[in-house]
């Protein structure tokens, strides 16, 4: 996620931004930047640089380069435009008289882009912020104030934005927006702080407000005005934050798994909210054309690790969608096994990191053999990206821990929403049954804040069975494709052994292993198979063995007649289910790795990125 930092008071300001910023560094970023007011004939100094904070600060000599009192500073997390100088915030006006850093995504960026190119603005990057900027100066034209410019321009943007802006015109105030990106203001003696986390000025003050959906605020050295949607005046309460500096680090949770578990509901709306559109999936700077889509014979997905896991979940759903053959295949594979890959293979590649060798090494065979690639992403302008012929970001922010949860989910999603806008290119699916899942998808980041709200009921069912040897997890159809991500969610972080298995393929062998107090997690979301999953917990409970089901909450009640523990998400459309059905394994993963004393965010003989073979 970017961090956002802003001061107004009678202190210089660069340094002030610059440790803010420092503070922030844990969020994950590639590039940072800072906008101080110099004077009148200075006007607003901008320095930015991809790369490290330290690159930046060094520039400006820890800030004492940089004269002023009143500025704005940001990391960003690329979304929109690789990392590059260009690219990272603040992002200005035409004149130069106006400075903007945002956290979030401007859904109709583009066509507010055009808009503002056919009035004669030239554009110097490739984000969707600097339409802000732009459009702010636009509003302006009429010599309205800058506050007036930045709520004639919120009635035109549309997305997700937490914003700190200031203009040369008007140097001791600084505007603050927020919606649906958190922002945080600060209340000091004679100066007052913007922030995305109050980590980034805990050490400046402790009395604290914070901005709710759709209000503004403008900060001087004598306080802070709010406002609400309309812009009407409202009085906010001041809070006194009593975190500690390095609590807050994480935003107040104890790992950063757990933290990145409980931001899914929030990355599935940045990954899946602006690609739906009038009931149509929408896919921005799509390249791959109708005319190919029809001519594909066949799609090839690889990748490693949790990503192959959403590629196995993925190949259920696409099949159901296009009626094409889906292969998914390991990336350390790939190379070595001839696949069946030509001009007429689309190879989907998923990637977090996009820089994991394994995956990239199959990319590049994939595309010697004639294949286009399309490949899913969260980190923007990484390696993978960059050799790809079309890229869909996931747009979860940063992902700091080595086990991923909200890369998955959004990984998931992403592919989910491919698939459907491919049935419509292909007439492979009925517009209704289209259309429903779409509808539901929309309903997908509230459900899942359900399954989160019931952690305790997994953290309960975690402390039964932490000190298991082994566990096995069984599914048939998209359960065993979640199975096998529940399973590695509990390896990699706790070390406990544990293994997948197509429920119906226990009794070929496996079941042997099960005896008195062998622990099962039974997959039974997939409700036109439920009978067998039901049968299958029988098979295993007549062995002794104990069973942990996850189902819908509709199927719970029969469920609990068997099972030995139920866990229960929401109902929604069949092809959705696995992306809340994941959030209780990741869950249960992170509390028996808790419980077991492990370190969760860094597993041992584990990276976040495996650039190795
Ligand atoms: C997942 O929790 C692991 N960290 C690992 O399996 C990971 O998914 C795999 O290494 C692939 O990484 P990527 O998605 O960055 O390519």
């Amino acid at each position: 996620m970017c961090g956002i930092v802003g001061y107004v008071g009678k202190e210089q300001a660069a340094p002030i931004l610059l440790d803010g910023l420092s503070r922030l560094e844990y969020r994950g970023y590639d590039s940072a930047g800072v906008a101080v007011y110099s004077g009148r004939d200075q006007g607003l100094n901008v320095h930015k640089a991809k790369g490290r904070l330290k690159v930046l600060s060094g520039l400006l000599d820890g800030g004492a380069a940089v004269e002023g009192t009143v500025g704005v500073g940001h990391t960003r997390w690329a979304t929109h435009g690789a990392p590059s100088d260009e690219n990272s915030h603040p992002q200005v006006s035409r004149s130069g008289k106006i400075a903007v850093v945002h956290n979030g995504i401007i859904e109709n960026y583009g066509e507010l882009k055009a808009f503002l190119q056919g009035q004669g603005v030239p554009f110097t990057s490739e984000t969707d912020t600097e339409v802000v900027a732009h459009l702010v100066e636009y509003f302006q034209k009429d010599g309205a104030d800058i506050l007036t410019a930045v709520g004639r321009c919120l009635r035109r943007i549309e997305g997700a934005y937490a914003l700190g802006i200031i203009s040369a015109d008007e140097p001791d105030r600084l505007i603050a927006v927020r919606k649906d990106s958190p922002l945080i203001l600060g209340y000091g003696d004679g100066c007052t702080f913007l922030a995305s986390d109050i980590t980034a000025i805990l050490r400046h003050t402790r009395r604290a407000s914070y901005m709710d959906d759709g209000e503004a605020a403008v900060l001087t050295r004598d306080g802070i005005q709010c406002y609400d949607h309309l812009m009407q005046p409202i009085e906010k309460e001041i809070c006194q934050v009593d975190w500690e500096i390095d609590a807050a680090e994480k935003g107040g949770y104890e790992h950063f798994m757990f933290k990145e578990i409980m931001e899914q509901p929030e990355a599935l709306r940045r990954a899946v909210f602006p690609r739906i559109r009038n009931g149509e999936v929408f896919l921005e700077d799509f390249a791959l054309s109708d005319e190919y889509i029809k001519s594909l014979r066949n799609i090839h997905i690889v990748a490693c690790g949790s990503s192959y896991h959403v590629g196995m979940v993925g190949k259920y759903n696409l099949e159901k969608m296009l009626r094409l053959p889906v292969e998914v295949t390991l990336g350390s594979e790939f190379r070595y096994m001839d696949p069946i890959v030509d001009e007429k293979t689309l190879v989907i590649v998923i990637s977090q990191s996009g820089e994991t060798l394994d995956t990239m090494a199959a990319l590049r065979e994939a595309r010697r053999r004639g294949a286009s690639i399309l490949s899913i992403v969260n980190v923007v302008g990484s390696s993978i990206a960059r050799e790809s012929d079309q890229v869909l970001y996931t747009w979860a922010g940063p992902e700091i821990a080595v086990a991923t949860t909200k890369a998955y989910t959004t990984q998931l999603a992403v592919l989910d929403l491919l698939g459907l806008y491919m049935s419509r290119v292909l007439g492979s699916m009925p517009a209704e049954e289209r259309r429903a899942v779409l509808e539901d998808f929309k309903t997908l980041p509230e459900k899942l804040e359900k399954v989160l709200s019931c952690k305790d009921g997994v953290q309960y069912y975690a402390s039964q069975y932490f000190n298991r040897d082994s566990v096995f997890y069984i599914g048939r159809n998209v359960d065993y494709a979640l199975g096998l991500e529940g399973s590695l969610k509990l390896k990699e972080i706790s070390y406990v052994h544990s293994e997948a298995y197509a429920s119906g393929e226990l009794k070929h062998g496996t079941i042997s292993l099960i005896e008195e107090g062998s622990l099962v997690v039974a997959l039974g979301t997939c409700l036109r198979l439920f009978d067998k999953a039901m049968s299958n917990i029988v098979e295993v409970k007549s062995r002794g063995g104990d069973v942990l089901a996850l189902t819908t909450e509709s199927r719970a009640a029969e469920m609990a007649k068997t099972a030995n523990g139920v866990i229960a998400i929401p109902d929604a459309h069949p092809m959705l289910l696995p992306l809340l059905g994941v959030a209780p394994l990741q869950l249960f993963a992170y509390y028996a790795a808790l419980m077991r004393g492990c370190d969760i965010d860094k597993p041992r003989n584990l990276a976040k990125s495996v650039t190795v073979e």
